[in-house]
């Protein structure tokens, strides 16, 4: 039997889909390339604006059309659309043979089992969070061999007035420290070299643990973990980005000076009414409190355009955010209704004309910037942890091939060199600078 595994949004539901796929291949199952040789078709999916939506359900309408020609052929859908739908995801597409939800990860190797026997569609979502941890432990199926992602908490108690994740993914969990390093001191005996820390909220980690332990501490943890080279971690709230977690940034050699801290808009206004908990003022604050600690720190940052009631100045205001931070890059979103979160209620919606009008003028001005981030960068040499041949199946020993590798403070630069130099750490001197990547010479 053949299982093949699409995902849709972010870093956290790829990495879902890394045990999900860890999963199969324990039950049994071969992973396939792509759809067409697949027995069984999962589709983790994403709620976080409309378009990721559609997105999913048009993917799964093709599928649709697939299962008319091979009537064998079974589709599950998961993830954070299936946890808020439901079963009403059966109106749409009549097709689907197995639903589950976020909560219910750990039931997949069962639930295939039952759908397999099943006459009907099966159907299952948690809705309480208890029996989130079991997820963890289970094989994971990972895409790199060079990085690798480790949950360290899931779920948000912040309630933005835009965003769906506390209701799709539940309430803040962390996972306890000593899980945690154990994984991680099994990657790096595995030979993996950098470590992204993942959770909704990670520098909220800690709340509800047994024990004392938050996140500053945890990065000190891993900082120790022999055989690791770099840290990262994603997503940070500005609200709990103190200033303990700006001297473990600054003491621990292993993480990289490159925050993603999303600010969302520039106007205090607007940030009330999103309940982001800081004033633009704070915000500016905890970054010059990180440069003046940490000069060569990097920050990237999210931000939404058109939220309810934003007007011109309020977007001015986000303009002058992006001008006097510059940001290394941004993530720029047009606010997007979503069902149970406040701001869809909330009077003065913005009309599209207006709110893709300011997009583009955001994304201008940001491209500008970032290409004049990556000019400076010209002529500079770079610790550069080599990640991957760009050609697959290029990656014989001794070879010499164009390579993709990241910086430190997570630039993607490509070169020229051995094979063998994937998994490790050269310096590049930077000698051409793209709007999204860079280019080198590895330094002999
Ligand atoms: N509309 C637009 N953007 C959103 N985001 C979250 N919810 C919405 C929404 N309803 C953006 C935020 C968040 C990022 C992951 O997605 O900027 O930081
Ligand atoms: Fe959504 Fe806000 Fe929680 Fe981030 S902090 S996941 S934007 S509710």
């Amino acid at each position: 039997m053949k299982a093949y595994v699409k995902t849709f949004g972010c870093q956290m539901n790829e990495h879902d889909s890394e045990r999900m796929r860890g999963m199969l291949l324990k039950a049994g199952y071969t992973l396939a390339f792509d759809e067409k040789e697949a027995d069984f078709i999962l589709i983790n999916t994403c709620s976080i604006r409309q378009k990721a939506e559609q997105k999913a359900f048009s993917y799964l309408g093709r599928l649709g059309i697939c299962k008319e020609k091979r009537p064998g052929l079974r589709i599950g859908v998961c993830g954070c659309i299936a946890q808020r739908e439901g079963r009403r995801i059966v109106r749409r597409a009549p097709h689907v043979d197995l639903i589950f939800g976020t909560k219910n990860v750990h039931r997949l190797p069962r639930l295939i089992e039952k759908m397999w026997k099943a006459q009907n569609r099966v159907i299952e979502i948690y809705d309480d969070d208890s029996a989130r941890w079991q997820q963890f432990g289970c094989e994971i199926d990972r895409d790199k061999q060079v990085s690798a992602w480790v949950t360290i908490m899931q779920g948000c108690d912040n309630y933005c007035t835009y965003c769906v994740v506390p209701y799709v993914r539940g309430g803040e969990w962390s996972r306890p420290p000593e899980e945690i390093i154990t994984e991680i001191s099994d990657l790096a005996g595995r030979g993996y070299k950098e470590i992204t820390l993942l959770g909704h909220n990670v520098n909220s980690y800690g709340r509800g643990l047994s024990q004392d332990f938050d996140f500053p501490r945890l990065i000190r943890s891993v900082d120790k973990i022999a055989g690791i080279e770099r840290i990262r971690f994603t997503t940070s709230h500005p609200k709990d980005f103190s200033e303990e977690l700006v001297e473990a940034i600054a003491d621990c050699p292993k993480v990289c000076e490159h925050i993603h801290l999303p600010f969302q808009s520039g106007s205090d206004k607007i940030l009330r009414s999103m309940n982001r908990k800081y004033t633009v003022a704070e915000y500016l604050h905890k970054v010059k409190m990180l440069r003046a600690k940490i000069p060569e720190a990097v920050v990237t940052s999210d931000v939404i355009v058109g939220f309810p009631g934003e007007d011109d100045d309020d977007f001015q205001q986000t303009l002058q955010v992006v001008e006097s931070v510059q940001f290394e890059g941004l993530f720029t979103f047009l606010y997007s209704v979503r069902p149970q979160a406040a701001a869809g209620n909330f009077p003065q919606q913005i009309p599209n004309n207006i709110k893709q009008k300011r997009f583009e003028t955001l994304l201008e001005i940001q491209n500008r910037i970032t290409s004049e981030r990556n000019m400076a960068l010209l002529g500079t040499q770079q610790e550069v942890l080599v990640e991957e041949a760009v050609e697959k199946g290029e990656e014989e020993s001794g070879r010499e091939v164009l390579l993709r590798g990241r910086t430190r403070l997570n630039k993607v630069v490509a070169f020229t060199g051995s094979a063998d130099y994937i998994g490790k750490l050269r310096r590049v001197e930077i000698n051409k600078a793209n709007r999204f990547d860079l280019e080198g010479a590895i330094i002999p």
